[in-house]
């Protein structure tokens, strides 16, 4: 079941410059700080009441995210609601015919995470995450 909404995600060209705004200036607090090799993006994420943000800054070319960046600038990337059970939503969104970017879900910054693509999803990119037990973050 989705419960809430767990965070946002937000490219940055510097995640260092951005938190200079969300850690700084807000006052947030930066829970995790980690490159995903895989993905090609340093992510940082800040607490914010029961959800976060997710700053996401490309360290490499070629990536969605640089892509992104390029194409787009800065600005907000996609939401992501908690479930409890990543895989059964993804079967179920697959079940109603929603276009998919993960066939499978994958560890991702926010625990086990896939994404639905925007196409399916008015304009949005959206990603399901079913947070790793406390202490994995
Ligand atoms: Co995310």
């Amino acid at each position: 079941m989705l419960s809430k909404v767990h965070h946002v995600g937000i490219v940055v060209k510097s995640a260092d410059e951005a938190l200079n705004f969300y850690r700084d200036a807000l006052g947030l607090p930066v829970t995790a700080d980690r490159v995903i090799e895989d993905q090609g993006v340093r992510g940082v994420l800040l607490q914010i009441g029961e959800s976060e943000i997710e700053l996401l800054e490309p360290v490499r070319e070629g990536t969605g995210v640089a892509r992104f960046l390029e194409t787009r600038g800065e600005g907000m990337h996609h939401v992501c609601f908690e479930s409890d059970d990543v895989d059964k939503e993804l079967d179920a969104a697959r079940a109603k015919g929603i276009q998919l970017i993960d066939e499978k879900p994958r560890l991702g910054l926010a625990g086990m995470i896939c994404f639905l693509h925007p196409k399916s999803n008015h304009g949005v990119l959206v990603e399901f995450a079913t947070p790793l037990a406390e202490g994995h973050h």
